[in-house]
C-alpha cells in the first residue's frame, strides 16, 4: 500500500508558527513521524509539502493510478478551495482531511470545509498524532476491502 501525506501552506513552518495552536514540533520532526509510522506498518509513503494551490493540484492528479490513500491538511486551502476538492474527487483515492487544531472551535471562517466533500473523514484537534491516525485508518480500510 502506498500512502501519500500532502500539506498545504505555511505547515513548512510548524514549530515556528503559532505554537500555541499549532505546537512546537517541526515541520522536519512530523515528516520523520510519519516516515517512521510508515515503516512500522509496512506501506510506502510519500509527503509533500507546497504553499501554492495550483502544485497541491499537480500532486493529487500525479498521485492517480499510484496512491492507494491520500491523508491531507490543505491548511488555509481547506476553506477556500474549489480545486483542490475537484481534483480529490477527480482521482477518487480514498482521502483523510486531517488538521492539527481543532478548527470547529475556531473563527467562523475556518467553519467550511470545501475538501470535506471528498474524505472519507476528517481527524481534527489531534496535533500531529492525528496524522497517524489518518494513516491507520486508511490502512485498516484498505484491509478490509481486500
Ligand atoms: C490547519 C487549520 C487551518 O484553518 C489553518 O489555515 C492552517 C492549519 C490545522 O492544521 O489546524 O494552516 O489546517
Amino acid at each position: 500500500m502506498n500512502i501519500l501525506v500532502i500539506n498545504g501552506p505555511n505547515l513548512n513552518l510548524l514549530g515556528l508558527r503559532e505554537p500555541e495552536i499549532y505546537g512546537k514540533q517541526d515541520y522536519r520532526a512530523l515528516c520523520d513521524k510519519i516516515t517512521a509510522h510508515a515503516e512500522k506498518r509496512g506501506v510506502g509513503v510519500d509527503i509533500y509539502q507546497s504553499n501554492h494551490e495550483g502544485d497541491l493540484v499537480d500532486r493529487i492528479q500525479d498521485a492517480y493510478d499510484k496512491a492507494d490513500g491520500i491523508v491531507i491538511n490543505p491548511a488555509a486551502y481547506t476553506h477556500t478551495s474549489v480545486a483542490l476538492l475537484d481534483a480529490l474527487k477527480a482521482v477518487g483515492i480514498p482521502t483523510v482531511e486531517v488538521h492539527i487544531s481543532d478548527v470547529s472551535k475556531r473563527e467562523d471562517f475556518r467553519q467550511i470545509s470545501f475538501v470535506r466533500k471528498a474524505c472519507i473523514a476528517t481527524i481534527m484537534g489531534h496535533g500531529t498524532d492525528g496524522y497517524i491516525e489518518a494513516m491507520d485508518l486508511l490502512i485498516e480500510r484498505e484491509k478490509q476491502c481486500k
